[in-house]
């Protein structure tokens, strides 16, 4: 049962605003970063495999596992949670879709638009000139434990292909933020889902919608840095409650 003030004001918004991190994805069977046991950052060494730094000491190390994580993720399938932001686009005036998330789970499951502030899995591009590299739709194989690859080379320059994701120690996408920046200021209700809230800049984003007035809801199952900020917490995981969400607006519109 969700609030009815909480309704009405989605109900009433001309513009929502969702901001998605890795828990949108979990039902898919995508890793997060920071779960106690199965994060990635958990298992891996961030600082080897996603910063410019540990690119260059070891290529195929960091290219190998980026081919593994994009096997797994063209493996899996988008879920309820991805589904009902789409239904949620379909009901309001404007929904802007600002994610973390380096998969195309929002995409496959049919939203447009996506804002993608961490770059993407899908789009490699020379570590060098920086052209993107066009990358085989199909399926790699790579072992269930992933291995070390050498990264291709760029057809221009021939210089080492690097993955189209956003290191530590690296920018946002200047567009791509600017895009977000708009969306956070002009939107009535931001929906925050799925995301510690602990990497900046993107972290700031649902601080600014509240700063303009928006209405924050947060979806988590655990707390987070954004628990003090939300107007909304709804504690569960996205897949069942954005479903429920996009339901109880339906019915009552
Ligand atoms: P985190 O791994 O930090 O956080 C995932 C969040 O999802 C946690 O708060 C979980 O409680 C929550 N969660 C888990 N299962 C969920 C479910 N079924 N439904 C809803 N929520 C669930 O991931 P992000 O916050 O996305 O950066 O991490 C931000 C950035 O840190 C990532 O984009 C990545 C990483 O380093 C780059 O790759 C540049």
């Amino acid at each position: 049962m969700f609030d009815p003030d909480l309704l009405n004001t989605l109900r009433k918004a001309r513009h929502i605003a969702v901001f998605t991190g890795a828990g949108v994805s979990a039902e898919s069977g995508i890793p997060t970063f920071r779960d106690a046991q199965l994060g990635l950052w958990k298992q891996f060494d961030a600082a080897r495999l996603a910063s410019p730094d540990g690119y260059l000491a070891d290529k195929a190390l960091v290219w190998g596992w980026y081919e593994w994580r994009r096997m797994k993720v063209l493996q899996a399938a988008p879920n309820p949670a991805h589904l009902a932001i789409v239904e949620l686009a379909d009901q309001t005036e404007k929904l802007t879709l600002i994610t973390q998330n380096v998969d195309d789970l929002h995409e496959r499951a049919g939203s447009i638009g996506v804002i993608h502030l961490h770059g993407s899995l899908h789009k490699p591009r020379c570590f060098a000139c920086a052209r993107p590299y066009l990358c085989s739709s199909d399926i790699p194989e790579e072992p269930a434990d992933g291995r070390r690859l050498e990264p291709p080379r760029c057809e221009h320059c021939n210089g080492r292909i690097r993955p189209g994701v956003v290191w530590f120690g690296e920018f946002v996408p200047e567009t791509e933020w600017q895009q977000a920046e708009i969306a956070v200021s002009t939107c009535d209700v931001l929906i925050s889902v799925g995301t510690t809230s602990l990497v900046w800049p993107a972290a700031q984003l649902p601080k600014d919608a509240a700063q303009n007035g928006a209405t924050v809801i947060q979806i988590n199952p655990d707390e987070t840095a954004l628990d003090r900020i939300a107007h909304y917490n709804l504690r569960g995981r996205a897949g069942d409650i954005l479903p429920g969400l996009a339901e109880a607006i339906r019915t009552v519109s």
